[in-house]
């Protein structure tokens, strides 16, 4: 069987998730209550959303603690009993990173390290955080594997491979078993659609339902792994179940698969049943043109076995912000 539903914990099983309110720690959180565990959130909402934790709060389980990374004695309160922390508040966006590179270092690199020292201190059972595929930056080759990086791209993928650093000499030195996860364009429900810095997928959803035109930057010919929800929720699992061989690395976390963003805006059409043509725009500084990565490292040490494809979850993900736009979710 695959996805995370079979996997389990003991009773009473405590984790923190940080960023809670933003699209993939809510996502996490809900699967970990769902599945009858205690979670703390720890999120300052300063990028997500109220509306992401409101439906957890129906479920039992849950706390809330309103704060920021940044804050140490913050950190510590978050993480005082618990079993696995699950690190995914940061400020994300390529091109905002860009305008504002010191606040990035601030948020991501500091309330990072804030977290491992009080996640130490705490001695909780893992340290598993939310790293990025921007960690391979100018890199060209196809597929991404670990071990293969190059030099990073923008202040965001600077603060992402600083992390991963940090994370290594965490478990060498102090024996805090990190395990980092290098997202790869992960998307479904909650994602938010109305930031300026959305992400390409809730972006074009966003445009092509109010029937606008979406702006696809280059010629559209380059691409991404895109990665289902799910897929990004069973790798913080089994991260967290693995053995301590997997600690101090960091793992591609993705479905294996590419696709163009050309592709993925007719796919979206056909979904939607628009006819709109694109706008092309100019490629956007700090991006990379194709993103396909190698799973094997997380198959082999987390057991990671992706459930969704990416049609499969682009179908699920576009049944939710159908639903969203008709106020039935
Ligand atoms: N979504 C992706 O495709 C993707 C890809 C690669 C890496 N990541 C990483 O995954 C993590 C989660 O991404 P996401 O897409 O859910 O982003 P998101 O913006 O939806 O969520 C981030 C959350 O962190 C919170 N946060 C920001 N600064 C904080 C602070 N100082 N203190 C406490 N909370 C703070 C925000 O309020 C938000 O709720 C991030 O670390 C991001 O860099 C995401």
């Amino acid at each position: 069987m695959m996805g995370y539903r079979q996997l389990s914990f003991p009773h009473g099983t405590r984790f923190l998730v940080t960023g809670g309110a933003g699209f993939i720690g809510s996502n996490i959180a809900e699967a970990l209550l769902t599945m009858g565990y205690m979670v703390r959130i720890l999120d300052d909402f300063s990028t997500g959303l109220r509306e992401n934790v409101l439906p957890l709060m129906q479920i039992k389980g849950l706390e809330l603690i309103e704060g920021s990374i940044v804050d140490f004695e913050v950190c510590r309160l978050a993480c005082s009993g618990i079993d696995y922390v699950l690190h995914q508040a940061a400020w994300g966006s390529v091109p905002r990173s860009i305008k504002m590179p010191l606040h990035y270092d601030t948020v991501n690199v500091h309330g990072t390290l804030n977290m491992m020292q009080a996640a130490l201190e705490a001695k909780v059972k893992k340290f598993v955080y939310a790293s990025s595929s921007s960690v391979y930056g100018n890199e060209a080759t196809l597929p991404k594997v670990e071990g293969r990086e190059g030099m990073p791209l923008s202040p965001y993928a600077i603060t992402k491979t600083t992390n991963e650093l940090y994370a290594k000499n965490y478990y060498d030195i102090y024996g805090l078993q990190t395990v980092g996860l290098r997202y790869f364009n992960v998307f479904g429900r909650r994602q938010d659609p109305h930031s300026t810095y959305a992400a390409v997928i809730p972006l074009f959803v966003r445009e092509l339902l109010a029937d606008r035109s979406p702006v696809i930057h280059g010629d559209g010919t380059q691409s991404r792994d895109f990665t289902y929800i799910d897929n990004a929720i069973e790798a913080n699992l089994r991260a967290c179940l693995a053995a301590e061989v997997a600690c101090g690395q960091a793992f591609n976390i993705a479905y294996g698969q590419c696709t163009s963003i050309y592709e993925l805006y007719f796919t979206l059409c056909r979904l939607l049943n628009k006819k709109l043509e694109p706008i092309y725009g100019p490629i956007r500084a700090g991006d990379i043109p194709h993103s396909l990565a190698d799973i094997s490292k997380a198959r082999t040490l987390l057991g990671y076995t992706p459930e969704f494809d990416f049609a499969q979850g682009l179908e699920a993900t576009i049944e939710w912000y159908v639903a969203r736009a008709a106020g039935l979710a």
